[in-house]
């Protein structure tokens, strides 16, 4: 195998082993590390766990079988440097002996930010880059956000027909989807910290918004209600997991009766600032959710009136768009409020992924500043 060929295996394993921290490390980023020795064998392997704990390259250390001098350390995010939940990694790294480092991408970190791969320059590890790197960028992309702004990564998806219908104009949009595509929201909703729906989402369609097709962590669960009115029947109030739904009323009904029988089911309340026209602050909003929740990405599951809050406060990072193959007629839009009035005012979005999904169409469309980040990766 050529170099090139064989830097790109072994990162692969690495972004796989990376994989493995989903739903786990949050608000952390996703990282995995594979060590080979020069006959081209895997000595050492890890990945980030847990949040607070050992980062992969230490747990890749912690597991090798031989010593590691003239060996070649592929990890998916440059080495830390900085003292935080852990010591720094960077220097225990440095004190291998490796002779190279093939790093997928430099930490968004501001106090790390390419002062890890310099670490390994100055200690003599050649080091490569590029290698896997939008693969890498993609899995860190909400971290990338959180760390940035303080703000979580927005993922909106929709389900629509052909004519751009997210419910039938009766209300209906069970399911709209395919079951493959079905299959997809559960696994996003298991890489995500929380999920957002609205109140006639919540009463019309009655969702779990739990992973249930597939292994994984369930998020939290929002709930846009400003006066407290939904119903106590919901599975959201009643399943095994109510302690992770959490209602958002207007802060003037934060210690009313309705709120007090909420808590009483176990469910929280949060008060959300409102704007002149009663509606949630969404920059607050999703500051509040950082803040107090950690919650470094926010899966929006709509419906129409919550997207376009969103989508008005230009805080919409990611579409997950699943287009059904069928027509409504007269249907309800995804975005029902004006955004933009013209093509040239518009959010622009990059469409980074577009794949059959059972019977639908998934795209996966990002803001065109981060695009070229993720745009065409490999594996
Ligand atoms: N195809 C899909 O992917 C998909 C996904 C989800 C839902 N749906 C469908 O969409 C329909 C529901 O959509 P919808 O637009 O009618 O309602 P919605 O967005 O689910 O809920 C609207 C309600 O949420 C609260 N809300 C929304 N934005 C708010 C803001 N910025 N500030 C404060 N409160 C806010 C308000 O309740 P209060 O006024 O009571 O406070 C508002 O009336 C249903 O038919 C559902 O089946 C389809």
């Amino acid at each position: 195998m050529s170099k090139n060929t064989t830097d790109t295996y072994w990162m692969k394993k690495a972004l796989s082993l990376a994989m493995k921290g989903t739903g786990t490390v949050s608000p952390n980023p996703r990282v995995g590390c594979v060590i080979v020795n020069r006959f081209n064998e895997i000595i050492g392997t890890g990945f980030h766990q847990a949040y607070g704990g050992p980062h992969a390259e230490i747990i890749a250390i912690r597991s090798l079988k031989e010593a590691a001098d003239g060996a070649t350390m592929y990890l998916t995010l440059e080495p830390c440097t900085i003292h935080g939940k852990t010591p720094a990694c960077a220097p225990v790294v440095c004190d291998l002996g490796l002779s190279r480092a093939v790093i997928g991408s430099i930490d968004p970190n501001p106090q790390v930010a390419g002062r890890g791969v310099q670490m390994l320059k100055d200690s003599g590890v050649d080091v490569t880059m590029g290698v896997g790197t939008k693969e890498a960028n993609w899995l860190i992309r909400s971290f990338k956000k959180f760390i940035t702004t303080g703000l979580p990564y927005v993922t909106v998806k929709v389900a629509q027909s052909l004519d751009g219908g997210i419910a039938s104009s009766t209300g209906v949009s069970k399911w709209i989807s395919s079951e493959e595509s079905r299959k997809e929201v559960h696994a996003l909703r298991g890489e995500v910290d929380a999920v957002l729906v609205g109140k006639q989402t919540a009463l019309i369609d009655n969702p779990q918004l739990t992973v249930r097709e597939l292994k994984g962590r369930n998020p939290l669960r929002f709930v846009f209600d400003r006066n407290l009115t939904l119903p106590h029947y919901l599975h959201i109030f009643t399943d095994s997991e109510h302690s992770k739904t959490i209602v958002c009323c207007a802060p003037s009904m934060k210690n009313s009766e309705k709120a007090k029988e909420l808590a009483k089911l176990g469910v929280r309340v949060l008060p959300v600032p409102i704007d002149k026209k009663g509606n949630f602050k969404i920059i607050e909003f999703l500051g509040i959710l950082s803040d107090q929740f950690f919650v470094s990405h926010l899966l929006v599951e709509g419906g129409g009136a919550v997207v376009s809050a969103f989508a008005q406060a230009a805080c919409i990072d990611e579409f997950q768009l699943f287009v059904a193959p069928f027509l409504f007629g007269a249907p309800k839009s995804m975005a029902t409020l004006p955004v933009a009035l013209s093509p040239d005012e518009a959010s622009k979005y990059s469409i980074v992924e577009h794949k059959k999904s059972g019977a639908d169409l998934h795209i996966i469309a990002v803001k065109t500043d981060s695009g070229k980040e993720f745009s065409e990766r490999m594996f």
